[in-house]
């Protein structure tokens, strides 16, 4: 929860991320039969920001690293599940729950939307355009190079596509050929060259760090390479070593050559970041930032600062009226249930009677700084000592009515936001009117 206090915070305060995000467990599954899901459909949803989040889960081949992979992009399976899933965007649209209230942005992703046919890219744009959209809506599709050509590109601007997110990964030739993707250095350099010279569309890169081969020379590069790609955004990721992945395979008989350690990805996620922002480049989140104010990452922040989501799509996860919503990611079943006009299957959650809280303080964890006053004053007597401890760790400060993450909290900051959870189910809020009593901490509060 706290961190470990050492010396070097950015390298040991945790000895690993702990997974991709966090949240606060305890949530249970509803029971929702089918007229129960109807009626949400004709119900007007109570949100104030609300998004549409599409699931494309194909992929042309499997990266090493990667284990979002979920069907190979057949052609004919892939546009079978286009024809079924625009079905199912049509008829949502007309729902009372859809026309209810605007949507500020959509996001296509997978798996590798990119990959999609033409005119199926056509299709899903044209169904998109049914639903309410604010004027100003940011609309992205994210995927990879390989493969979107100049048909494809133009479809998706005609569209109205206006941001795009590309997996580079790394742009070094011998990096990628490990990880399986397929372009070159000189492909993938001169391919966001020509896609950066359109105005109208926003370009987003996401690079990994420490994958096999990539040391600290070729990630330098890899900076160097994006900051002069002319894209207008960009995502650091870490590498996590996800189980079922052909690297973690390879790496579990000791065949991986030479891979960057834990500490070796702390160094390279603090060159990173601080040469973006030494070059101008605004960090708006720990791990994305922008070249350019057209870059606005309105989806993601939308989502992780508790927005209203709807889901379509087989292996699609959104919320809805306040209940998480995870649909399967098996196609048969998913097919079948949308055939006969049911929900398809997945998993409806119980309402968390503190996503408003955990949507603010994930939200402002994820961007790097909190401003305590936005906490009630109870919350804020229960959280302070955990606060307190973060700064003796050197991963957070606390300056006047703010919590502002230090570059080794932002590089930890998945650890934090989980950490911070299981705290507050440790302590529940019970104990802090003895806290407020004792701003030491020393009263209800444990910190173990
Ligand atoms: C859903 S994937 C889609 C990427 C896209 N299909 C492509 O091929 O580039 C989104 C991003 O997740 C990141 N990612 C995938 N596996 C990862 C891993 N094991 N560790 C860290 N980031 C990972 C990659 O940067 C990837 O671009
Ligand atoms: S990185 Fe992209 S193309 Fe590769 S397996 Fe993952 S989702 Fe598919």
């Amino acid at each position: 929860m706290t961190g470990l206090s050492s010396p070097d915070p950015l390298k040991f305060a945790f000895t690993a991320k702990i997974a991709a995000h966090a949240s606060r467990g305890g949530a249970r599954p509803l029971a929702l039969d089918d007229k129960g899901w109807q009626r949400w459909w004709q119900e007007a949803t109570g949100a104030r920001d609300r998004a549409l989040y599409i699931h494309i889960p194909f992929c042309k081949k499997r990266c090493s690293f990667c284990n979002f992979f979920e069907n190979g992009a057949n052609p004919a399976r892939m546009s079978r599940y286009m024809a079924a899933l625009c079905e199912n965007l049509r008829q949502g649209a007309e729902t009372p729950l859809a026309q209810s209230a605007p949507f500020a942005a959509v996001y296509v992703g997978g798996g590798t939307p990119t990959d999609m046919a033409a005119g199926d890219l056509a299709r899903l744009a044209e169904v998109i355009q049914r639903f309410p959209l604010t004027q100003d809506a940011e609309l992205t599709l994210e995927g990879r190079l390989n493969g979107f050509d100049e048909q494809k590109w133009q479809t998706a601007l005609a569209g109205g596509f206006n941001r795009f997110s590309f997996g580079v990964q790394s742009f070094d030739t011998q990096v990628r050929q490990q990880a399986a993707r397929i372009d070159e250095r000189g492909r993938v350099l001169a391919r966001l060259a020509e896609l950066t010279r359109v105005d109208e569309a926003v370009i987003v890169a996401d690079l990994i760090f420490g994958l096999p081969g990539q040391d600290d020379a070729i990630w330098r590069q890899d900076i160097a390479d994006v900051m002069a790609s002319g894209v207008h955004g960009v995502d650091l990721y870490q590498l996590i070593p996800m189980p079922g992945t052909h690297l973690d395979r390879v790496q579990e008989k000791g065949r991986l050559g030479w891979a960057a350690d834990g500490p070796q990805r702390a160094t390279m996620y603090g060159y990173g970041a601080q040469t973006l922002e030494q070059g101008g480049w605004q960090r708006l989140s720990c791990s994305h930032w922008r070249r350019t104010d057209s870059e606005q990452s309105r989806y993601n922040q939308m989502a992780k600062g508790g927005a209203e989501i709807l889901p379509f799509g087989a292996g699609a996860g959104g919320n809805v009226h306040g209940h998480g919503l995870m649909y399967g990611r098996d196609l048969t079943p998913w097919h079948q249930a949308l055939a006969a006009g049911r929900r398809a299957p997945g998993m409806v959650m119980g309402r968390n009677p503190h996503a408003e809280l955990d949507a603010l303080l994930r939200g402002a964890l994820d961007t790097g700084g909190l401003v305590l006053a936005l906490l009630p004053d109870d919350v804020k007597a229960q959280l302070l000592p955990l606060f307190q401890t973060w700064q003796q760790h050197g991963l957070a400060v606390l300056i006047g009515e703010r919590l502002e993450l230090t570059l080794a909290g932002r590089f930890w900051t998945v650890n934090l936001q989980a950490g911070l959870f299981e705290y507050v189910q440790l302590n529940p809020l019970a104990g802090a009117d003895a806290a407020s009593a004792h701003p030491t901490g020393a009263a209800g509060h444990s910190l173990v």
